[in-house]
């Protein structure tokens, strides 16, 4: 089977698409043919291993020393086809279309994948595949709708509560806007300019376009920050918090962590920091919203094949996709796929 071979840390001249031995599901496994994956800003960082200090050294530890020799195939989303089961699999049949995650296993950019029928949540999540989605759409879901998920959870969101999303054009952000406006509250988002209009579309009832305006100067406080961009400017940003407010960061570095701690102590507010899990039931919980048509993924109008996810990692690094990035995988063109301008709102 063909795959993208991860060969360095550093730029996407250290992915290559090369001929590799397709898997064999053990007992308890299943062969996934891979109709679509992603290329997220957390599959650059991985690739640069350009992660916060406390991330970066486990992670080398984890992924090998000098190169990542022992994940030499990067991606963790997708969607795709169940064409072999272990003989103790009883959840997936051959045929089934499914959707979701690897966990630290990665190897989602590649034609075929084996993972557990039944994973443990340092091993993913999988589940069917929405109905009303099409593979690429899908495989955008897992990551992004579980982080948006856990911080909305977290924030115990309560209708008309004024939540922000600070960074809400790219993939946790579309996913935490649609959701914070699922559960009713009312959502301002802040992003560049090209995203803005999508961002309505999705749900915002205010949009903030971070070229033109700082929101820390508005007056206007919020009862939730959602913050997947954590750049300098956090502890103005905290100042827009109101008293016993929630501020949740994607992307946290060890100051983030001190303030944490400190926030804490010294006043009502609190900082959240930490990933989610990836458990089949979050998977399904988003799937059900899906279905219901409450939600759905953002994905970006330029496409990419297995081959172009060298292109599609510099293309997530300009800055200017919208939402997710899809890969399409094999013989689909992607030409069910939807794009945000045709969501209902
Ligand atoms: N995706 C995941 O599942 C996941 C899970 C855990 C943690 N994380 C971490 O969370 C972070 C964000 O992830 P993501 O996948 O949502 O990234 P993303 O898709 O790249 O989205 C980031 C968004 O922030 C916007 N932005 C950049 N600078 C901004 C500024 N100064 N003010 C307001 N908006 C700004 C970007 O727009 P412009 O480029 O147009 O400025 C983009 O729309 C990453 O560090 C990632 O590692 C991601």
């Amino acid at each position: 089977m063909k795959a993208i071979v991860w060969t360095k840390y550093g730029s996407p001249d250290g992915l290559h698409l090369q001929e590799v031995e397709k898997p064999t599901p053990k007992d308890n496994e299943i062969l996934v043919k891979i109709r679509a994956t992603t290329v997220t800003a957390g599959d650059c960082e991985m690739r640069r291993l350009q992660l916060p200090l406390m991330l970066s050294f486990p992670m080398r530890l984890y992924a090998g020393l000098i190169k990542p020799t022992r994940i030499p195939i990067l991606g963790q989303e997708l969607a795709g086809d169940v064409t072999a089961v272990g003989p103790n699999v009883t959840s997936f049949k051959i045929g089934d279309p499914v959707f979701g995650v690897t966990g630290f296993k990665f190897g989602a950019y590649a034609e075929y994948i084996c993972l557990k029928a039944n994973p443990n949540e340092t091993q993913g999540a999988l589940a069917l595949k929405p109905a009303n989605l099409s593979y690429e759409e899908a495989a955008a879901v897992p990551t992004a709708g579980f982080e948006a998920l856990h911080f909305l959870r977290q924030a115990a969101v309560q209708p008309e509560q004024k939540v922000l999303v600070f960074g809400a054009g790219g993939s946790i952000g579309t996913f935490a806007v649609q959701l914070a406006h699922t559960f009713g509250a009312e959502v301002t988002a802040v992003d560049s300019a090209p995203k803005l209009a999508m961002l309505r579309a999705l749900g915002a009832d205010h949009v903030i376009d971070y070229a033109q305006q700082d929101f820390t100067q508005n007056g206007e406080t919020y009862d939730v920050i959602i913050d997947v961009v954590g750049k300098k400017g956090f502890a103005r940003r905290l100042k827009s918090l109101n008293p016993d407010g929630r501020y949740f960061l994607a992307n946290a570095g060890l100051s983030h962590l001190l303030r944490d701690w400190w926030t804490s102590k010294t006043s009502g507010k609190k900082v959240v920091i930490g990933s989610s899990s990836q458990s089949k039931e979050d998977l399904l919980f988003l799937k059900d919203l899906i279905e219901a048509g409450k939600i759905k993924p953002v994905i970006d109008e330029r496409r990419f094949s297995l081959a172009q996810i060298p292109e599609a990692h510099r293309y997530a690094e300009t800055g200017r996709k919208i939402g997710n990035i899809a890969i399409t995988v094999g013989t689909d063109d992607g030409s069910r796929t939807r794009r945000f301008d045709s969501f209902g709102g």
